[in-house]
């Protein structure tokens, strides 16, 4: 059978930047701004979709950073950091914190004067960590946080698909799943 993906009498598309990009943007995801302090005191704040949830027991999360993020000084292992989870209406926030070589916290004075990682008022969700470990991971880095704490809203998510935000529309009637416990088959 023809495999869908593939316009019928062409070849697979090359591994081209383009198309890479393309494929990985087909992947829907949140969008978070993680902040820390570097060890020079200047707060850093990065968004990033490339956050995921590793395990509940030890609680470990990851994301990736550019290595050429003027931020990676302040991701040493035991750092604290925080991940900001984004809710539906801070499009504009994930704009700003995906903008390099401009202060970005001018927005708020107040997180210059704090030696904590910010935090960004009205966020979906929060999770306070640690650096767990850093691995190598081609032209970025990724770093394992431990979960200290979290926080949660009850807004609405952010989400980032094909390089654009949209919104969240739940599946009327669909049940919850809960797929850290094994699904059984009993919820399909
Ligand atoms: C929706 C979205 C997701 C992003 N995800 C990441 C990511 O996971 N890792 C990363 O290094 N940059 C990511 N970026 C790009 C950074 O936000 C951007 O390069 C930013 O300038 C980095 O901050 P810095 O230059 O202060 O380090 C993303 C940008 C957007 C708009």
């Amino acid at each position: 059978m023809a495999d869908p993906l593939v316009p019928a009498g062409a070849e697979p598309p090359a591994l081209s930047p383009r198309a890479l990009r393309d494929a990985f943007g087909a992947f829907a995801t949140g969008v978070t701004v993680v902040t820390a302090v570097r060890p020079d005191g200047e707060p850093v704040g990065v968004t990033a979709n490339s956050f995921a949830s590793v395990s509940l027991a030890p609680p470990l999360v990851l994301w990736s950073l550019a290595n050429t993020s003027p931020s990676m000084a302040a991701f040493a292992l035991g750092a604290p950091f925080a991940i900001n989870i984004l809710a539906d209406g801070q499009r504009d926030l994930a704009m700003h914190f995906a903008r390099s070589g401009k202060d970005k916290f001018d927005v708020d004075a107040a997180w210059r004067m704090n030696p904590e990682p910010p935090r960004l008022h009205g966020a979906r969700a929060r999770l306070d960590c640690r650096v767990h470990a850093l691995h190598a991971g081609g032209d970025h880095t990724i770093i394992v946080g431990e979960v200290l704490a979290v926080a949660r809203s009850t807004a609405s998510p952010l989400l980032f698909a094909d390089g654009k935000f949209g919104r969240y529309t739940l599946d009327a009637g669909a049940p919850a799943v809960n797929h850290w416990s094994g699904l059984h088959g009993e919820w399909i």
